[in-house]
């Protein structure tokens, strides 16, 4: 691995423990003005300071974020699918590696859909997408997606999607937390970050969520809609921070951050 591919990484997992919280707020992409995302630049510059990534597209970086923002870009670069579409997974590589060099992009993020009719296309996506990646030094995040089946996120299915990921050569991933998912871990040779997934009713299941993904092996997590749906964002965002960085647990965040919520 070259120095930039390596130095861009560490903007991304914090070099004194080796893990990462990133904030998703690319679901535009695919999914428009979403509840919590219609101002992007409201929402999330107050939940900024305590994240070490953010993830989200171009439009949005360019017209919602100030050039001198801190936090490294992980650059959403797949789509041209939209939920109104016939299916989704039809998506390929439209953002060039010229843009993401020009706007200082730590890493590129593109979804593969393993077991779909789309998974060549985005499977070979992906490899290319990492030969360019390697090729400018750029870490490529595959981001294991399921569409509208959130039934798929199995164990099986999890760790297959993974591990093809890691053998076509993504640096890190990006995918669901599962039962059993120290066997992911075990059987995926590169870092795993975890989606949150849809909101969920009960902020206590969110911290629960992260701390058992970080505990099972889980080097980071990359939550959108449970921080920025939530009742209490900023809140929420410094629990999952204490959670990633200092190992605290989700009864401990509970009451220091007073997120209302009995676990
Ligand atoms: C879809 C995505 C999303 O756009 C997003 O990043 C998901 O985040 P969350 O599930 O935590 O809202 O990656 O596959």
């Amino acid at each position: 691995m070259g120095w930039g591919l390596r130095n861009r990484l560490s903007r991304i997992f914090r070099p004194s423990d080796g893990r990462t919280l990133m904030l998703a707020i690319d679901h535009g992409y695919f999914l428009g003005p979403i509840k919590g995302l219609e101002d992007p630049k409201k929402t999330i510059t107050p939940l900024l300071p305590h994240v070490d990534a953010v993830m989200l597209t171009r439009g949005v970086l360019r017209n919602c974020f100030d050039p001198s923002m801190q936090q490294s870009v992980v650059l959403r670069v797949s789509g041209g699918n939209t939920i109104d579409g016939p299916v989704l997974g039809d998506e390929e590589i439209v953002t060039s590696i010229d843009d993401a060099i020009r706007l200082n992009a730590s890493a590129l993020a593109f979804s593969i859909y393993v077991g779909t009719e789309y998974e060549h296309q985005t499977l070979k996506s992906l490899a290319k997408l990492v030969d360019m990646g390697e090729r400018y030094g750029i870490p490529v995040l595959a981001v294991t997606a399921v569409g509208r089946e959130l039934e798929k996120r199995t164990t099986r299915y999890i760790a297959l999607a993974c591990r093809v990921a890691a053998e076509l050569g993504a640096h890190f991933i990006k995918t669901y937390y599962t039962d059993d998912f120290e066997k992911v871990v075990n059987s995926t040779p590169v870092p795993l970050v975890i989606a949150g997934g849809p909101k969920m009713e009960r902020e206590e299941d969110v911290l629960r969520l992260a701390y058992d993904a970080i505990r099972a092996g889980a080097l980071g997590l990359d939550f959108g809609r449970n921080v920025f749906q939530s009742g209490n964002p900023l809140g929420m965002i410094r629990a999952l921070n204490r959670i990633v960085h200092e190992g605290a647990t989700p009864e401990e965040v509970a009451d220091e951050l007073n997120l209302k919520v009995k676990v």
